[in-house]
């Protein structure tokens, strides 16, 4: 079992730090992790307003005034998105580290552009923003990107295959933005976590909003296996602590986190072997 114990981790200590998705499952564990680990500030986007607001008040009364700020933020619309990022700056004054977290899962053949603008497009736009601010090369003081893709990435399944196939393009992506020359002239690290099936709200109902009512039952049923937020939340930060600039991780069965990179690194070397 993963512990979940509060631990010195320096990259989080003091420092300032945005989440997409930060109202419940994953996201919310990892912003109230971040507030235990004493980040400065932690700001979450998310388009939950009530729980967004309600997770806001509760962190308030458990960290102190201005640790905590919800945003409510469609990630998707990128004005939306530009204007959280310049709410977090005017308010903190700095940036130190952005989890991308946020993403929808559905069956539903209506709703996949809007699942590739969200769990893609929108990791996309937030990661250039962050690297636009954080990085030395652009003026900023260097900092941490996590971006969450899944296991469904590493697997060749046939169901779900375009919320599989944003998780892919999540994890390809980040892998070449965190490259070693890129990180050289940034000094952001860019990680990927692949999280296996963990116990929160995508896999019991979408978030999509009505058109989606279909698709819930079959995919809560595909995945009777499910490792606990907590552990999540406790790998997240063993990678925020340990994971070098364009490594991917693992993250499953209430385990530690490990370091899949060097694997991932052979598989993608028999690939372009053509
Ligand atoms: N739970 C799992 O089994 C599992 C497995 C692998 C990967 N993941 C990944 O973990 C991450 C967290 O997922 P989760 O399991 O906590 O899901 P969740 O549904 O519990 O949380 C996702 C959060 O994102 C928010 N969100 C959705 N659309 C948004 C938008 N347009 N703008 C801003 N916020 C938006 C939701 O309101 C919700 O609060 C996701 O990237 C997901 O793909 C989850």
């Amino acid at each position: 079992m993963a512990a979940t114990m509060v631990r010195r981790v320096l990259c989080v200590e003091d420092k300032v730090f945005l989440v997409t998705g930060g109202a419940a499952g994953v996201g919310a564990g990892i912003v109230r992790a971040l507030l235990r680990e004493n980040a400065r500030h932690v700001a979450f986007l998310d388009v939950a307003d009530r729980e967004g607001s309600a997770l806001e008040t509760e962190l308030l009364n458990m960290f102190g005034a201005l640790r905590a700020k919800f945003i409510k933020c469609d990630i998707s619309d990128e004005a939306q998105l530009a204007a959280a990022y310049k709410q977090v700056l005017d308010k903190y004054r700095r940036l130190d580290g952005v989890i991308n977290n946020a993403a929808v899962l559905s069956a539903d053949e209506r709703t996949v552009k809007k699942m590739v603008d969200i769990n893609f497009t929108a990791t996309v736009t937030s990661t250039m923003k962050a690297l636009d601010i954080m990085g030395v090369n652009k003026g900023g003081g260097g900092g941490t990107i996590v971006n969450i893709s899944s296991l469904l990435a590493l697997n060749l399944g046939t169901h779900l295959p375009v919320y599989a196939a944003t998780k892919t393009a999540v994890l390809q992506f980040s892998i070449a933005m965190g490259a070693e020359k890129a990180y050289s002239e940034s000094k952001v690290r860019v990680i990927t976590v692949c999280l296996g099936p963990t116990d929160t709200a995508i896999l019991h109902r979408n978030n999509l909003g009505n058109f989606d009512k279909d698709s819930a039952g079959p995919i809560e049923s595909r995945v009777p296996v499910r490792q606990r937020v907590e552990s999540a939340v406790s790998g997240i930060l063993t990678v925020l602590d340990k994971g070098k600039s364009g490594s991917t991780w693992i993250v499953k069965n209430d385990q530690e986190a490990y370091d899949y990179t060097n694997k991932l690194n052979q598989a993608f070397e028999v690939l372009a072997q053509t």
